[in-house]
C-alpha cells in the first residue's frame, strides 16, 4: 500500500459524513473515499451477523477503489464487523468509532447519559465498557430506536425528529447530565436539538469521540508509513449504495453545511 492511496470511510448512511468532516480537517494531505449504504441503513435494528455481512460488502467495495485504510464511522459496524473485518483483511489497516464514554469519565464526569442504537449499546464491547466504568459514575444508557433512520433522510424530517426526541427523553426528565456521549455518528448532526430537548441543562459537554479516530488513524497511518504529508490539490469522493444522484446531493450538501435545524 502507497501513502497516495486515499482513506476509506463508511457508515449505514449519512451519519459517517460527521465523521468525515473532522477527518478531513484534521489530515488535510489525505484523499478520502466515503461509502454510506443507505439502501441497507439503519444497521440498528438488524443483527450482529447482518451488519458483518453487510461491512463486508462494504469493505470490498473501497477496497476495489485501492483505499489504503479504512475508518468504519459507525458505532453500530464497529461493535457489530471490527473484529471479523480485521480478522479477515489482516494487511488493511480498519480502525472504528466507538461510544466515547471512556473520554467523558476521564474527564471527570460523573452525571453521563449514553446515547446510540439499540445494537451497539447490548453488544460486549460497549457493555464491557459500562461495566468497567459504572460501579462509581451514573451512567444513563439510552438507546434511541428510529433515531438514524429519520436523520438519514436529512432536515425534511425535522418534526419527526423533535417528536421523536420528546418521546425518548420523557423518562430523564429528572435527570440532570454534565456530559453526553453521542454513541451514534448520525446524531452529532442534531446536537443542538439535543440539547434543547435534554430537561436539565447544566453546561453540556457532548462527546463524539472524532478527535480520537483522527489521532488515532494518524498514528496508524504514520506507524505503516502511510500518511501522506503533502498534496496540492486533494480529493473527497462520496458513493452509496442506494441508486441516483439525490443521495449523493444529500451527501455532500451535509458534507457542507450539515442539517439546518
Ligand atoms: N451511524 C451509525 C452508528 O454510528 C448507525 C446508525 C444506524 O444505521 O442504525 O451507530
Amino acid at each position: 500500500m502507497l501513502s497516495k492511496q486515499p482513506i476509506g470511510v463508511f457508515d449505514s448512511g449519512v451519519g459517517g459524513i460527521s465523521t468525515l468532516r473532522v477527518l478531513t480537517q484534521m489530515l488535510p494531505n489525505e484523499d478520502f473515499i466515503f461509502f454510506g449504504d443507505s439502501l441497507h441503513a439503519p444497521y440498528g435494528s438488524k443483527t450482529a451477523g447482518q451488519v458483518v455481512d453487510l461491512s463486508q460488502k462494504v469493505v470490498d467495495t473501497l477496497l476495489a477503489q485501492n483505499v489504503k485504510a479504512i475508518v468504519i464511522a459507525c458505532n453500530t459496524a464497529t461493535s457489530s464487523a471490527k473484529p471479523w473485518l480485521v480478522d479477515h483483511y489482516p494487511n488493511v489497516p480498519i480502525i472504528g468509532i466507538e461510544p466515547a464514554l471512556k473520554e467523558a469519565v476521564d474527564d471527570g464526569h460523573q452525571d453521563i447519559l449514553v446515547l446510540g442504537t439499540a445494537l451497539t449499546l447490548s453488544l460486549p464491547k460497549f457493555q464491557t465498557q459500562l461495566d468497567q466504568y459504572q460501579e462509581n459514575h451514573h451512567i444513563t444508557v439510552l438507546p434511541c430506536p428510529g433515531l438514524a433512520d429519520l436523520i438519514e433522510q436529512g432536515d425534511k424530517r425535522l418534526t419527526d425528529i423533535k417528536a421523536l426526541l420528546i418521546d425518548l427523553f420523557k423518562d430523564i426528565q429528572n435527570r440532570s447530565f454534565s456530559a453526553v456521549v453521542l454513541g451514534c455518528t448520525h446524531y452529532p448532526f442534531i446536537q443542538p436539538l439535543i440539547e434543547t430537548y435534554l430537561a436539565q441543562k447544566n453546561n453540556i459537554k457532548f462527546y463524539t469521540g472524532y478527535e480520537g479516530i483522527g489521532r488515532q488513524l494518524i498514528r496508524t497511518l504514520e506507524q505503516k508509513n502511510l500518511l501522506r504529508e503533502n498534496h496540492d490539490k486533494r480529493y473527497i469522493k462520496f458513493l452509496t449504495s442506494k441508486k441516483g444522484q439525490d443521495e449523493l446531493e444529500l451527501y455532500k450538501k451535509l458534507f457542507k453545511n450539515g442539517i439546518q435545524l
